[in-house]
Formats: structure tokens, sequence, C-alpha cells
């Protein structure tokens, strides 16, 4: 069955929790320190990597198929490529190190900016387009949990926060 105009995505839901999430890390590391601080780091990071994942290799392709806007996706998939380029230089960094604060801040400010993008431009207009949702969630869900177990294996990178399988009630 056809995507509805107003039908409200689970993928989209999903999307906009995780950047809902990602928003309050930022805000507690500013107001951190210390191993408190390094552990906020840590989590942000492991869970923009899952989420660049499922972005990159499920729903990106999928909104570019269904929307006919090259130039906006494009733009998109750059940002995400210096969000990767800073979390590689923030993996080589001890967080005691000056230059880790600054990064991540410069890595916060790109990831806000990136989301108000996704959230006012891009998944609007996705939502506007025929996909099908029901199977792209499906997808999503899947390879979410398959990397959050990896996520949670690799040491120095543990999430603080615990499963989120519960949270769409
Ligand atoms: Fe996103
Ligand atoms: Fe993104």
């Amino acid at each position: 069955m056809a995507a509805k105009a107003a039908y409200a995505s689970g993928v989209v839901e999903m999307l906009k929790e995780d950047h809902a999430k990602v928003k309050e890390l930022f805000e507690e590391f500013e107001s951190a320190e210390g191993q408190e601080q390094a552990e906020i780091a840590a989590t942000a990071i492991s869970e923009l990597e899952i989420h660049a994942e499922l972005e990159e290799k499920l729903i990106y392709p999928a909104i570019r198929e269904a929307i006919d806007d090259s130039d906006m996706m494009n733009e998109a998939v750059e940002e995400h490529h210096l969000v990767h380029v800073l979390i590689a230089e923030l993996k080589k960094l001890k967080p005691k190190d000056e230059k880790f604060h600054a990064k991540f801040t410069v890595l916060s400010e790109l990831v806000k900016h990136h989301i108000e993008e996704e959230e006012g431009e891009m998944l609007p207009e996705a939502e506007r387009h025929d996909i099908d949702w029901d199977a792209l969630e499906v997808a999503v869900m899947k390879k979410k949990e398959t990397l959050m177990a990896k996520s949670s294996k690799k040491p120095g990178m543990k999430s603080k926060s615990s499963s989120k399988s519960s949270r769409r009630s």
C-alpha cells in the first residue's frame, strides 16, 4: 500500500528520537567534567556512528530514490563524511587533551546543523513521497539491533544508556 502524505513514519520518529538523544548528550557534555565528560563523549560518538550507518546504508538510499533532490542528499552525505573525520580524530586523542574539547564542540555544532536540515527539509520532503516506510522500518530496526550489540562489545565505547528496545511502546 502506498504511504499517505500524512503518515508519520516510524523511521522518521526513530531518527528524531536519536537526534534528541544526541543533542541532550551534547548539552550534558558542556556541563560535565573529567571522567563523566569522557563517558558522555564516548556515548555520543557511539550513538552517532550507529545513526550514521543506518542513514547511509538504508535510509538515505531510500529517500534519494524517492525524491528528486540529489543536491540535498549529496550535501547530507558530505556532512556525514565530516562527522566521520572528526570522530576518527577524536578517537586518536585522550579526552584530557585540550584539543579533544574543541574538536568535540565542533562535532556537536556540525551535527546540530545537520539535524536541523534533516528535520527541517529532508525528512518532511521524504514523508511527502511514496516510500515503503514499513519495510524500511523493519530493515532499520534489525540493523540497529545488530549495530548496538556490536558497539556494546567494543572496549571503551560502552554506552551508559540502557537498551532502547523498550522505547517504542
Ligand atoms: Fe539523522
Ligand atoms: Fe544524517
